[in-house]
């Protein structure tokens, strides 16, 4: 009988599978990579989301393991090419939180431009701010994109009730544009001059260096946003806080960021930052989805040796 380790909290419909298709399923989560090297050598399956960080070292422990599924997009969790070379692959589920995480960046756009957490936070403390909150409306801004994929191109489908002129920078869009007519494509110089809501949806460089420092903050206009629900280091924090504290930018609002669960960052407390913990993909809807595809995905490369969504 097969056997798979769910080692990140997760919903339970993904149990459920490996029982209905008598996959014997272990959920054990927050084990340290220790406690998950010592245990790991039993499973044929692992399925995790953003918590547990695989390893070469338990890689190298896991010699019956055939495949990991990231219940997520991301796989900056997973040494993907140390699973390869040992022959174990690596899933994700693309598309099951898609919508989630640009309703997420559309509602901390809106967050931003109303100044939200700050009314909310005044006026629960009895102080009526009423005169000191004036917001900017979304309508007839220029949004830009950078990262225009699944989450980029719903993010744009999202604003298009707005009259909002949406700008992107992709080197793909050429033949997809006839699926996007309500998109312009631009330099990434152009995209950062113009925009006056600038979204990350895109993948964080390889090598871990930011794709934005103070030099393209430098550019865009002083009265723009920054949103980032994709990855903490596309966006210099260290450069974001004082881009914010020197007028370069009006404000940031920030899902993501360096070192995660962020414990300390240098962000904390910047009155025009705000921040929530991750929560892009942290839907009912969405959670569902993502521990079925990723629970699906595996008993299908353990019982019928069909891999799909394959990124390793
Ligand atoms: C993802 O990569 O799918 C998202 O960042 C969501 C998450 O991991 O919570």
């Amino acid at each position: 009988m097969y056997k798979v380790l769910i080692s990140d909290a997760m919903s339970n419909v993904a149990d459920q599978i490996f029982n209905d298709k008598g996959i014997e399923v272990d959920v054990i989560t927050g084990l340290s990579e220790q406690e998950l090297i010592n245990i790991i050598p039993e499973y044929d399956g692992l399925l995790v989301r953003s918590a547990t960080t695989v390893t070469a070292d338990i890689l190298a422990a896991a010699t019956k393991l055939k495949a990991i599924a990231r219940a997520g997009a991301g796989v900056d969790n997973i040494d993907c090419a140390r699973a390869r070379e040992n022959g174990v692959v690596v899933m994700n589920t693309p598309g099951g939180n898609t919508n989630a995480t640009a309703e997420h960046a559309f509602a901390l756009i809106m967050a931003a431009l109303r100044k939200i957490p700050f009314a909310d936070e005044t006026t629960h403390k009895g102080e009526w701010q009423k005169k000191a909150i004036k917001g900017v409306e979304l309508s007839k801004k220029t949004l830009g994109i950078v990262g225009f994929g699944n989450i980029g191109a719903r993010l744009s489908h999202l604003v298009s009730g707005f009259d909002v002129n949406v700008l992107v920078c992709s080197k793909s869009l050429e033949s997809r544009q006839a699926e996007f007519p309500h998109v312009t494509n631009v330099s990434f110089d152009e995209l950062l001059a113009q925009s006056d809501i600038i979204s990350f949806h895109g993948k964080a460089a390889a090598d871990g260096k930011p794709l934005v420092n103070k030099e393209h903050l430098a550019k865009m206009k002083s009265s723009a946003i920054i949103i980032n629900a994709a990855r903490g280091n596309m966006v210099d924090e260290s450069d974001l806080n004082d881009a914010l504290n020197e007028g370069l930018i009006a404000g940031a609002a920030i899902d993501v960021f360096s070192t995660e669960p962020a414990k300390e960052n240098v962000l904390f407390n910047n009155p025009k930052a705000i921040l929530t913990p991750h929560l892009g993909a942290s839907t009912a809807e969405a959670s569902i989805v993502v521990a079925e595809m990723a629970a699906n995905q595996v008993a299908d490369v353990l019982q019928n040796n069909v891999e799909i969504h394959v990124v390793n």
